[in-house]
Formats: structure tokens, C-alpha cells, sequence
């Protein structure tokens, strides 16, 4: 039997460039030096270094499954060497998303967020990776409950025997730090309770009924939760496999043409649309936004990564950017009112405290 493959997603933000927008050249070369040398010492199969919006994305294929300290070291090393070149350009929150001076296995609670997945590979392994700018893990829900779980996007749970059955979703509660495991369809209604609150309950990831195979693992972490103050929304990425038994690859990209409303933009206390967009459009700077996604499509040949292709660079999309064009110049429009500007409860920085108490004085009973 063929060892198992181990595909890793690391991301962290360790410097924009200008502000928030973007990630500089001189970051992204520090990385690629990096795993291009654990992948000569063999550590690594193979990878690539990606990008969206302030976010560096580190894809990675080894032997050592998930979780493994020495992946977790690299990725945290590398981190720390982009973070050290951030500093001496002076770029835009250096070194923002390392909350630790000391590493200790595994980057889980230290700032960068992992998304991982051990598996054997199939005949042929597409795989798409998500990877989004100014907005939380939540923002996955809506599209993952599409592509595993809506007859209506997703032709494949109707006429195809291998996806009939349905899936199982992995749903962690953030607040409570619980997981509960539900099956659709029987258990859509219930999974929806739950993920129509995408600001505390994240879908984790999805196995197949038939196979019992992982289909889509995403990052769950909440940095300002970690931090307890604010120091940057937890952009998010999620992997998902695709074709024979599981959704197709263009499945998988359909939610996208309709771009759903997410938390984050600008100071991660408004909502916007998610655009869907190509790695070189992948720099949110209106208003610092709106929110970004991208997908890189990779067939994975025995651990190599064949790709990327920059799948939401597909003309197909523009309307789709249009209409988030559109929804985001009238989400603009209400300015400091609900619900562009978050509930607030969801704002990421406020000054209600201070400005109560200073007002405390003038308040008086109705
Ligand atoms: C959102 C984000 C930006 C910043 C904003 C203010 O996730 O990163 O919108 O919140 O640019 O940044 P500071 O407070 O650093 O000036
Ligand atoms: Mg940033
Ligand atoms: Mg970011």
C-alpha cells in the first residue's frame, strides 16, 4: 500500500505591504527559499508558496501526517524569517500574526492557522484550495454547505451513486470549544441551526458516507480570541478534494458565483461580500477590501503538487465580481449603520466602553 500523503496549509500574516493590502515580493522569496531547502533535505514532497491579500499561504505535501512538530517548525521558521525581512522594510504590522517568542510543536494557538489532511491518493487527486483576506473561518460555511449538502448546486447528491448517501460535517463550536458531527441530508435542518451563525459555529471538516474519506478540512482558529485583543482578522482557508464520489471540481466553485455576505472588511467589524478573484487581484484596497477569495487548483501526483491553477481567473466569473462590486458600493453606502457596520458583539475594535463612560453622566432614566 502506497504511504499516505500529507497535504499541509499554513498561513499567517507577517506583514502587508502597503497597510493590508498585499504581501511584498521580498516576503514571498524569503518563504520559497525555505521550503525550497526543506524539500532538498527531503522533509518536504513538494510545494508552493501562495498569497491573498496580507496573508502568506505555505502548501505543502510530506510523508508525516498531520500535526507533525518538525512541518509546524518549518512553517513557523519560515514565518519568523519573512517576519524578520517585514521588519527591516518596515512594512505594515510586522510580525503581527507570531503571539509567541518561544515555539513548541505545533503553531495551534501561537498565531498562524493550519488546515491539514492525510490521505491516500487516488488514481487522480484534484484538490482545490481556498484561501481568503479579511474575513473568519465562518465565511466557509455557506459555500461548504452548498457543495456537500444543496441538490440545487450540487447535481452530483442527486444522480451520482458514489454521493447519494450524503456527508458528515464537523462543526465546532468556538465559544464553547465543542465539536458535534452531523449527517446530511437527514441532519440538514439541524446543521443549519448551527452554521447560519458562521461568527461562532465553523464547519471543520466533511467525510463521505460512502468512503468515510476526508472531503474538506478548514482553519477554525480565532486569533482574536487567542490574543484577547484585537490584532487582525483569522483569514481563513480551507482545502477540499474533488471528483470521482466526491463533488466535481466545478461544483466546487459554484457557490462562488454568488457572492455570499461575510464578517470582516475593513478593521474586521463590517460585512461584505466575498469576490472571488485571481492570485493577482488578490489585494483588497477598497475600504480595505472587499473581502478576497482564491482558489489554486493542484492534481496531486504522488505527493507532487501538479498546479497551481488559478481557478477563479476564469472569465466565468466576472459577473460574479461585478455583483460584489455592486453589493459592496451599497453595503458602502450605510456606513457606520448595522448591518454593514457589525453587530456589536462581532467588532473587532470599538469604542463604546470609553465613549459610555465618558457620557455616563448625561444618560439618565426614560
Ligand atoms: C482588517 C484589517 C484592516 C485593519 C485596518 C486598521 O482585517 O486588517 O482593515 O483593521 O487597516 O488597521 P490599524 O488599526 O492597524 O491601523
Ligand atoms: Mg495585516
Ligand atoms: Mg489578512
Amino acid at each position: 500500500m502506497a504511504d499516505k500523503i500529507t497535504l499541509s496549509v499554513i498561513k499567517a500574516d507577517v506583514g502587508g505591504f502597503v497597510g493590508h493590502s498585499s504581501v511584498h515580493a521580498d516576503l514571498l522569496k524569503k518563504a520559497e527559499e525555505k521550503l525550497n531547502e526543506a524539500k532538498n533535505e527531503g522533509l518536504l514532497k513538494d510545494y508552493f508558496v501562495g498569497h491573498v491579500g496580507d496573508d502568506i499561504n505555505l502548501i505543502m505535501t510530506h510523508f508525516l501526517g498531520v500535526d507533525n512538530p518538525k512541518i509546524h517548525e518549518l512553517a513557523w521558521n519560515t514565518f519568523l524569517e519573512c517576519s524578520e525581512a517585514a521588519k527591516r522594510l518596515k512594512l505594515y504590522g510586522a510580525g503581527q500574526d507570531l503571539l509567541s517568542d518561544a515555539f513548541s510543536g505545533n503553531v495551534r494557538g501561537l498565531g498562524p492557522a493550519a488546515a491539514e489532511l492525510e490521505f491516500e491518493e487516488r488514481t487522480s487527486e484534484p484538490v482545490v484550495i481556498f484561501m481568503a483576506d479579511k474575513t473568519e473561518p465562518g465565511a466557509w460555511n455557506l459555500p461548504l454547505f452548498k457543495i456537500f449538502a444543496d441538490p440545487f448546486n450540487t447535481a452530483g447528491l442527486v444522480i451520482d451513486p458514489k454521493m447519494h448517501d450524503g456527508f458528515r460535517f464537523e462543526v465546532h463550536d468556538l465559544v464553547e470549544n465543542k465539536k458535534v458531527v452531523l449527517a446530511t441530508p437527514e441532519e440538514m435542518y439541524d446543521l443549519l441551526v448551527f452554521i447560519g451563525a458562521p461568527g461562532r459555529f465553523v464547519v471543520r471538516s466533511i467525510f463521505s458516507k460512502t468512503t468515510g474519506e476526508t472531503a474538506a478540512v478548514s482553519t477554525t482558529q480565532r486569533l482574536n480570541m487567542i490574543a484577547g485583543r484585537y490584532i487582525g482578522k483569522d483569514d481563513p482557508v480551507c482545502i477540499v478534494r474533488c471528483q470521482s464520489g466526491l463533488p466535481a471540481l466545478g461544483e466546487v466553485l459554484e457557490p462562488f458565483a454568488t457572492p455570499h455576505l461575510v464578517s470582516g472588511w475593513m478593521r474586521g467589524s463590517h460585512c461584505g461580500p466575498l469576490m472571488p478573484v485571481s492570485m493577482k487581484d488578490a489585494t483588497p484596497t477598497r475600504f480595505d477590501g472587499p473581502p478576497r477569495v482564491v482558489a489554486l487548483g493542484f492534481q496531486v501526483s504522488n505527493g507532487t503538487l501538479v498546479g497551481p491553477q488559478d481557478l477563479f481567473a476564469d472569465v466565468a466569473f466576472d459577473k460574479a465580481r461585478e455583483l460584489a462590486n455592486e453589493l459592496a458600493s451599497y453595503m458602502r453606502r450605510l456606513g457606520p449603520f448595522e448591518p454593514h457596520r457589525l453587530h456589536l458583539d462581532e467588532m473587532e475594535y470599538t469604542t463604546m466602553p470609553s465613549v459610555m463612560k465618558e457620557l455616563t453622566g448625561r444618560f439618565e432614566p426614560l
